[in-house]
Parts: C-alpha cells; structure tokens; sequence
C-alpha cells in the first residue's frame, strides 16, 4: 500500500442483509462454509446475521464466531436490551466481536413506525448503544433511513451515540433514495458537525434501488467514509445492496481516482460469486458487472478482433484479477473471420483463405438459426464444408484434443456453466502471436462486421 493511499474496511453483510433477499435464505452449514469463502476474500468484518430473529441464526452467528478467527464478526441488533443482549450471546467467542445496534432516525419510521418522538429517539439510541458498549468494545451504530432524516436531527443522534461509546458510525441509504453528490455531501456534513467524529469511522450502507447503491458508496469513500457495507453479488433487501465486487474493482481499476486500498483478494471474487448463487440457488445475472456469465465474453467481431491483437482493447481488468479463469470468445452471429479461424486452429484446422470464406459463410448462416455455434457445431461444419467442397480442405490434420472434441460432439451438448478452471481448448485461452497484426486481419475485422 502507497503511503497515500487510505485503507478502506470491507464489512460484508452477505449473510446478514444479502440473506434477507427472497429466496437468499441460508441455514448455518451454508453460512459457515460462506463465511470461509469470505475469510479467504480477505474481508475485514463478517456480519454473520440478526442473533435475534430465529434460533438458527443465533446458532450460526454462534458457529461463525466459534471458528473464522480472523476477520471481526458482527451481528445486529435493534436498539433494545433483549437484541443487544441475545447478539452479546453469539458473539461473545468471537476473536474479534462487534455489536452493530441500529434504530429508525426519520420522521417517517419514527411516526409510522416505531411511532415514538425525535427526543424519544435520540434517548433510546444512546441507552442501546451504552448498553453495547458494557458488553463490547467495538460498537457499530446505524441510523436507519439515515438519507431520508433531518440532517440536524441525524448530527443530534450521532452525537449522542458517539458520546456513548459507539466506534463505527454506519450510515445507511436504507431505501436506495440518494444520489452520490448527495450522498457524498451527507458525509462531510457528518465529518464536520458531528462531535468526536475524529475517533470514529465513518461508514457507507448503500441499497440499490435505483441502481445507484455502488456509486453512492464511492461517493462516500471520496468525501471521507473509511468503511463500505457491501454484499456478494449484490445480494440484499429488494433491489440489493452496493456489490463488493463492483466497489473493490472499481477502487482497483480506477485507483487514479480513488486511491484506497482494500484487504480483498481479488482472485477469490469469483469463486465467492459462484459459492453463494450455487448454495441459495439464485443465479448471477449473466451481464452482472464482474462476476456474471458476459462479463468477460466477447460476440463482436470488432470486439474479437480487438481482443486477439490485444486484450487492453476491450477489457478493463483480467479476469484472472477476480479470479474468472480467462476471457471467452462467444462465437455467435456478430462474429468475425479473425475469431472463426482462430477457434479452428484451436481445434486443430488451419484454411488457406479460400476455405476459411466457406466456412465462415456457411458458420455466420448456421449462427443466425441457432445463435450460439458451440464447437461441435462448429466441428460438424468443417466436416460438410470439406466434403462438399474440395477447397476447404484443413492444411493440418486435427490435432487430438480436436479428435477428442469430435468424439464428443457426435453425443448432445448439455449447457457448460461458466468454468471454474481452466479448461484445455477452452476459447479465449490467449494465443501465441495473438498481438501482432497483420493487414489481413484488419480486413476480416472489416468482413466480419
Ligand atoms: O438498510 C439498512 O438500513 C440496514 C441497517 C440495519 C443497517 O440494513
Ligand atoms: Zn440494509
């Protein structure tokens, strides 16, 4: 880490918020192997769940705490004894425990919700947090509906918690309503008119409903939170929460602008994607940023073709950087010449130029029926195309992976899931001399348009 460069605390709440989503609901064994996941990703706080809420998710903040030793373990509570008190309870084996007590601040929730007053508020936030505190250390609070309160009626509450002990002050976008100049503004409201905020964190707990949760929590970062609340794929309450992956890469990629370090491996990102929509059986959006199915896979031809002279053209990170094996060329309609001949010699055939025009003009026809030519469709085309025409003939024989593909084309095809490994012949596994450029490589990238 550069001496500038800020350290940013990655608190994930996959298991938490991620698990209120519908259809995200995990049972302890499931969250224990997460939470293993999670320790390898490097994150820094785990909040393992809402001890309160059923006895399964005491049990499994309890069995979190008992064994991930690195990272703090969290688990919420609202701001009342019985909460706080049955959170102490799960965590209190942990390494590293953190109490994390949240109360409504808006004059929405106070009227229609908790249908108590602001002095009310401020009062039972302090004696939550107080209470915390005589059981842990570490306490994090957590004005819910913080971007719909009063900012006055915000900096009062914040005060008072600070005062009472609380070392993390999380301020949540809890309806997705902000917009990061906003947002952004919100925390250097805090970091000026808050007392004591100097001995405190600052933290950002962004939702997604308008699509705006990972921006908000930059915005955040930039006017000075030093926390992100965040979730694996994006998962939480109704349209989810800031995606980890997004907020990390972002920091990464764009590090000219935000010049923050995290503790996160970037290489386990995918595999962490992967484990939770395999264990709650909610499948990554393939166009998802990151971690889905598309977002290292290229259909253009001008894409391919820029991708095999050279990846910097149309990729933005490795996808070796978050841990997805390679980059796929998907050959499909929008293909061009480049990417067709290049998947040839992958299986093991090489055309003069005459052949490779039959080919590709017999593929792009067989592309617009079944969209995506998969290599046994691939394969059953050089097959007719050379015994229909006695120019396309291959200059080399297949190679024997290329005769093991054959094999296997001849039975159907099931759906291959995004690979996990490396696969031997897998297009898009770079290629020797992909780089150089020759003049007839601009013109298929002109033909194949
Ligand atoms: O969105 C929210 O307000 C929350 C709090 C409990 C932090 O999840
Ligand atoms: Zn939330």
């Amino acid at each position: 880490m550069s001496a500038e460069q800020a350290r940013i605390t990655i608190f994930d709440t996959t298991l938490r918020d991620g698990e209120q989503s519908p259809g995200c609901s995990m049972n302890q064994q499931e969250k224990l192997r997460l939470a293993h996941q999670l320790d390898r990703l490097g994150v820094d706080v785990i909040e393992a769940g809402f001890p309160i809420a059923s006895e399964g998710d005491f049990e499994a903040v309890r069995a979190i705490a008992a064994v991930i030793r690195r990272p703090i373990i969290a688990g919420l509570a609202r701001a009342c004894a019985p909460d706080i008190e049955r959170a102490w309870d799960a965590l209190k084996d942990a390494a590293h425990p953190r109490i994390h007590v949240f109360l409504a601040t808006s004059d929405i929730h106070l009227q229609y919700k908790l249908r108590i007053t602001r002095d009310e508020c401020v009062a039972q936030a302090r004696e939550a947090v107080r209470l915390a505190k005589s059981f842990c250390d570490d306490v994090e609070f957590s004005p819910e509906d913080a971007t719909r309160t009063d900012p006055e009626f915000l900096c009062r509450v914040l005060d008072a918690v600070v005062e009472a002990g609380a070392t993390t002050l999380n301020i949540p976008d809890t309806v997705g309503y902000t917009v990061p100049s906003e947002f952004g503004e919100l925390i250097s409201t805090i970091r000026r008119r808050v007392k004591g905020i100097e001995n405190v964190t600052i933290s950002a707990h962004c939702h997604n409903d308008l699509g705006m949760a990972v921006a908000n929590a930059l915005a955040a970062v930039s006017a000075g939170a030093r926390q992100v609340e965040c979730t694996i794929n994006g998962i939480g309450e109704r349209a989810g929460n800031a995606a980890l992956e997004e907020v990390v890469m972002a920091m990464r990629v764009r590090s000219d602008r935000f010049a923050y370090e995290t503790g996160i491996v970037g290489e386990q990102i995918f595999a962490a994607s992967q484990m939770l929509s395999e264990i709650t059986g909610v499948p990554v959006q393939p166009n998802k940023a990151v971690t889905g199915r598309n977002a290292f896979a290229h259909e253009a031809g001008i894409h391919q073709d820029g991708m095999l002279k050279n990846p910097l053209t149309y990729e933005i990170m490795t996808p070796k950087s978050v841990g997805v094996p390679d980059s796929k060329l998907v050959l499909g309609k929008h293909s061009g010449r480049h990417a067709l001949s290049i998947r040839c010699e992958q299986l093991g055939y090489q055309f003069d130029r005459r052949a490779l025009d039959d080919i590709y003009r017999r593929f792009v026809r067989l592309a617009d029926k079944i969209k995506h030519v998969e290599d046994h469709h691939l394969l059953e085309l050089i097959r007719d195309t050379h015994k229909t025409s006695s120019s396309a003939t291959p200059l080399i024989e297949p190679s024997s992976p290329a005769r093991a593909a054959m094999a296997s084309a001849a039975a159907p095809e099931t759906p291959k899931p995004f690979p996990m490994v490396p696969l031997a012949g897998t297009f898009g596994v770079p290629l020797p001399g992909a780089t150089e450029h020759h003049p007839e490589q601009q013109e298929d990238y002109l033909w194949g348009v």
